[in-house]
């Protein structure tokens, strides 16, 4: 037996809240992956494994992988598969992602689900795969990539137009001057778009097929996005 699935037999012993089990965040750039998926980590306690955070850390730790990936996050391409699924494959096999975790920003091509799909199947995985895709208008997103800026500390995400820090410029949690991503610029949105609807929007369409698949209204307040998340899942998960 693996265990992942001795994680949820003990749930159900127990009579304790079940796991979620693996959750997919899918959606074009900033519609809200990463602030959802934070919110989804109180929630639930499993982590969130960012391909894009991952990947800016080793960019910025200049590792072999950061040195490959760099010119094409600046540009706004994607990495190729063969050096993602290695790093989501080491990822996955840390201690904290037994019962779960919620992939943001990944799978991003059908090689890549096909990848997960084989992985998970091989591991005897019993929950299967919820994938929730989050729906935001071009517009929309356009403020919310350019307007983003981050905590270099911890992590938060924040909008100067939607969802601005109290203090103008500076993390509500560790007082850390915000940061701007070197992709956010209006030009390399449209390029990640363009990757988006060629390279991903299959994707959601693959996970649609298998039928454990939800999409929500990412034009909503954070909180109920969550809330329609959640319900989505426990939905699906019955
Ligand atoms: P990645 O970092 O994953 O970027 P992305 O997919 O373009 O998504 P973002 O992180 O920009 O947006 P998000 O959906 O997380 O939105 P957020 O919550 O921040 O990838 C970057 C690059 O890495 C890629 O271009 C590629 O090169 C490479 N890469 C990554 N994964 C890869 C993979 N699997 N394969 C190959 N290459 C890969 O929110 C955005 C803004 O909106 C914030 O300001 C936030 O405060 C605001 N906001 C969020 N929700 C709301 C709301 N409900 N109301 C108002 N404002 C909101
Ligand atoms: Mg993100």
């Amino acid at each position: 037996m693996s265990s992942s699935t001795i994680a949820v037999e003990q749930g159900r012993e127990t009579g304790s809240k079940p796991q979620p089990g693996p959750i997919l965040l899918l959606g074009a750039p900033g519609v809200g992956k990463g602030t959802q998926a934070k919110e989804l980590v109180k929630l639930w306690g499993i982590p969130q494994i960012s391909t894009g955070d991952l990947l800016r850390a080793n960019v910025a730790r200049g590792t072999a992988l950061g040195r490959a990936a760099k010119e094409l996050m600046g540009r706004g391409e994607l990495v190729p598969d063969s050096l993602v699924n290695e790093m989501v494959a080491a990822r996955l096999k840390e201690p904290d992602a037994v019962n779960g975790y919620i992939l943001d920003g990944f799978p991003r091509t059908l090689g890549q689900a096909h990848w997960l799909d084989g992985r998970l199947a091989s591991e005897g995985q019993v929950l299967p795969v919820i994938a929730v895709s989050i729906q935001v208008d071009y517009n929309q997103l356009l403020r919310r990539i350019t307007g983003r800026r981050n905590c270099p500390v911890c992590a938060s995400i924040y909008n100067l137009f939607m969802n601005p820090p109290r203090r103008d410029g500076f993390c509500d949690v560790e007082s850390a001057a915000l940061v701007q991503r070197a992709d956010d610029t209006e030009q390399v949105f449209k390029e990640r778009m363009r990757a988006y609807a060629g390279l991903t929007a299959p994707v959601v369409d693959h996970y649609r097929a298998l039928g454990r698949f939800a999409e929500v209204d990412g034009d909503r307040p954070i909180a109920a996005i969550a809330a329609g998340i959640v319900t989505a899942v426990e939905r699906l998960r019955k």
